[in-house]
C-alpha cells in the first residue's frame, strides 16, 4: 500500500465504533499517538494505549483539547438510522462535524479526513458505476445529513483549511452488528428466506482504513475520494458467502416488488411503535432494489487505494460472528 503518513499524533472521534476501533488498532500499530473521543457509556474494547478525552460530540471544550496539536483529525463519529431517528441524525452528523470543524479552527491542527458515505453518489441515468463526480439527491435523513455535513468540510478547506473527505461503500467486517451480521446470516443460516435483488459495493473494513491513512497522507486538500470494494449483486455476495463458508444453500429471490411494497408498511410500522423498526421508508426501500455500483479509481490513481475480495474478509469476519453474534 502506498501513501502512507508518518506516524504523528491522531485525534479519532467515533473511535469506540465498528470503523474507527479498527482505525485505532492500525495507528497504534504503526507508532502513533491516538487521542479518541469517547462517551461515558461508551465501550473502548481492548484500546487501553488510545488516549481517551471523555465527552460527546456537541461538548466543544473537549473537541478542542481532543483535536489541538493533531497531526490527524480522523472525523468518524455519525449515525444511521438503524439506530436513531432522524433528528438525532441530523444532530450527530451534521451539527457534530460543525464542532469538530470549529474546535479544528480554534487550534493547531493538520490534516481533517471526514467519513460521509458513499450514499451521497449514485450512478447517473444508464451508468453502472457512480463515482465522486455522481452528486445524488439525498434519500433520508442519513444521506442528506452527510451531504450537509460534506459541504461544510469543503468549506473549511475552501477557507484554508485541509481537509478530505472519503465516502465508504458497505463496509464489512469483525465486530458490525449491522450490516455485516445481517449479510452474512443470508449466507450463512439456510433457513433465511431470501435476500433483496439488486447490488451493492462490498469493502473490508481493512481496506477502508488503509483509505482513511491514504487519504490523510496523499488526498488533496477539498478533494473527495469513494472507499469502495468489490462490486456484487445480493445475489452473488450471499451466494459466495455461502459457498466460502457452508456449501451453496437454496434460496428464495424476494421479488422488487415485495420491497418496493414494504416502504409504506414500514413507515406505518415505525410511526405505530414509535420508534424506527425498519430502516426505510418507501424511498429507501425503492434503494434497495437498484444496483448501487461504485468506482473506487480515483482513490486508486491518486492514493494508491487498494481493495480486497470479499472472500479474504471471510474469515475474521466469521471467526467474529461465531462467536459474538451465533
Ligand atoms: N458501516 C458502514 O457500512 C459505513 C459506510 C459508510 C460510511 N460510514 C460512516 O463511517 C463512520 C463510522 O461508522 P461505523 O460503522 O463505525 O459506525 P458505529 O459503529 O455506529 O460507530 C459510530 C461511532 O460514533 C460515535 N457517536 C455516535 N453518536 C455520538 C455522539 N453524540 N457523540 C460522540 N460520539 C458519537 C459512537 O460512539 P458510541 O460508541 O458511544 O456509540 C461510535 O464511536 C460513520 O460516520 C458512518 O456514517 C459507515
Amino acid at each position: 500500500m502506498t501513501g502512507r503518513i508518518e506516524p504523528g499524533t491522531a485525534a479519532v472521534t467515533g473511535a469506540t465504533g465498528f470503523l474507527g476501533s479498527r482505525l485505532c488498532e492500525r495507528l497504534l500499530e504503526e507508532g502513533w499517538t491516538v487521542r479518541g473521543l469517547s462517551r461515558p457509556s461508551s465501550d473502548r474494547g481492548d484500546l487501553s494505549d488510545v488516549d481517551w478525552f471523555v465527552g460527546d460530540i456537541f461538548d466543544g471544550e473537549t473537541l478542542r483539547e481532543l483535536v489541538d496539536g493533531a497531526d490527524a483529525v480522523f472525523h468518524l463519529a455519525g449515525v444511521g438510522l438503524w439506530s436513531a431517528g432522524p433528528e438525532t441524525v441530523w444532530a450527530v452528523n451534521r451539527d457534530g462535524t460543525e464542532r469538530v470543524l470549529e474546535a479544528c479552527r480554534d487550534g493547531d491542527v493538520g490534516r481533517v479526513v471526514f467519513t460521509s458515505t458513499a450514499g451521497t453518489r449514485r450512478p447517473q441515468g444508464d451508468d453502472v458505476f457512480a463515482d465522486e463526480t455522481d452528486v445524488a439527491e439525498p434519500i433520508g435523513a442519513y444521506q442528506a445529513s452527510k451531504a450537509e455535513a460534506a459541504a461544510l468540510v469543503d468549506r473549511y478547506a475552501d477557507a484554508d483549511g485541509d481537509a478530505v473527505t472519503v465516502h465508504p461503500t458497505s463496509i464489512f467486517g469483525p465486530g458490525d452488528e449491522a450490516f455485516t451480521a445481517q449479510l452474512l446470516s443470508m449466507g450463512v443460516d439456510r433457513t433465511m428466506p431470501a435476500h433483496l435483488p439488486g447490488g451493492l459495493s462490498i469493502v473490508g473494513v481493512s481496506d477502508v482504513v488503509d483509505g482513511l491513512l491514504a487519504a490523510a497522507g496523499r488526498g488533496t486538500s477539498g478533494d473527495h475520494y469513494i472507499l469502495g470494494g468489490e462490486n456484487l449483486t445480493y445475489d452473488s455476495a450471499v451466494s459466495r458467502i455461502a459457498n466460502a463458508v457452508d456449501g451453496s444453500p437454496a434460496r428464495i429471490r424476494v421479488p422488487a416488488t415485495a420491497i418496493h411494497a414494504a416502504g409504506p408498511v414500514a413507515e406505518v410500522v415505525d410511526a405505530v411503535a414509535d420508534r424506527r423498526v425498519f430502516p426505510f421508508d418507501r424511498d429507501m426501500a425503492r434503494l434497495a432494489t437498484r444496483r448501487l455500483f461504485y468506482s473506487s479509481k480515483k482513490a486508486s490513481e491518486e492514493l494508491g487505494y487498494e481493495y480486497r475480495p470479499l472472500e479474504a474478509h471471510l474469515p475474521e469476519t466469521m471467526a467474529w460472528y461465531r462467536t459474538a453474534v451465533r
